[in-house]
């Protein structure tokens, strides 16, 4: 079997979180997020990670990267999520080890507690034939639509909540990749990407414990995920 390859996307400032570092570097349980993120990743049967962070701080991730359960290299990521989800893809096509491979994974660092059945879900949907396959877990909230009139209600069940990683074949992320730059469209995930083609996108269940770790509260709840677990 082909190599999975994991895009593990790190290179964000993080400043909705605040504090001194990248949030990819904040600690979690004594650990950097990312630490938990590939952790996680080797445990759902990711083989191979490129990681992606902020240009000038090879330095500061060395120790996550040298503490990886798997390979791990890194490349510098850009000003845009998607930039560095290029930066990911360009990283791949050049080793030799990695360009043969058939999917791609991408992970937001940040989402450092996705449960390894989660991981292995999507890379089954991969093997099972799906162009593309992303985790996604029901609204619980309400939802109203802010109307040039007021506001109306959503109908929540027919709504998701989008996780990561999110697996792809890889050529279809090449190629929405490209699609999207030529065109100029912003996106804040790759099935978006891959929607723009015109292609696909299959649902697996995600996992609330796969939660983006993005504002103080939600380091917090990932503190108490982390001693509820054995
Ligand atoms: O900003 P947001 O929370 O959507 O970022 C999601 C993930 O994308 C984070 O893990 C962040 O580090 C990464 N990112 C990146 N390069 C950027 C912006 C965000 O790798 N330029």
């Amino acid at each position: 079997m082909q190599p999975v390859v994991a895009i593990v996307v790190a290179a964000g400032s993080g400043s909705r979180l605040g504090g001194e570092v990248p949030k990819a570097l904040r600690e979690l349980a004594g650990r950097p997020l990312v630490s938990h993120s590939l952790e996680h990743l080797a445990a759902g049967g990711v083989d191979r990670v490129v990681l992606v962070i902020a240009a000038g701080l090879a330095a500061d991730f060395a120790p996550a990267i040298a503490g990886s359960p798997i390979p791990t290299s890194w490349v510098a990521g850009g000003a845009e999520r998607q930039d560095s989800v290029l930066a990911g893809l360009a990283a791949i096509a050049a080793d030799p080890e990695l360009s043969g491979c058939r999917f791609v994974l991408v992970h937001d660092a940040a989402r450092a507690l996705v449960p390894p059945e989660v991981v292995d879900r999507v890379v089954q949907a991969l093997v099972a034939g799906a162009v593309a396959a992303i985790p996604v877990v029901p609204v619980v909230d309400t939802i109203r639509e802010v109307t040039p009139s007021g506001s109306a209600t959503v109908d929540r069940s027919r709504l998701r909540v989008v996780q990561t990683p999110q697996g792809f074949r890889r050529e279809v992320l090449v190629n929405g990749h490209r699609l999207v730059r030529e065109s100029g469209l912003q996106v804040t995930d790759d099935a978006a990407v891959i929607e723009a083609l015109g292609e696909p996108v299959t649902l697996v269940e995600g996992s609330r414990e796969a939660l983006k770790v993005t504002e103080p509260l939600d380091l917090l709840f990932a503190e108490a995920i982390v001693r509820s677990r054995p």
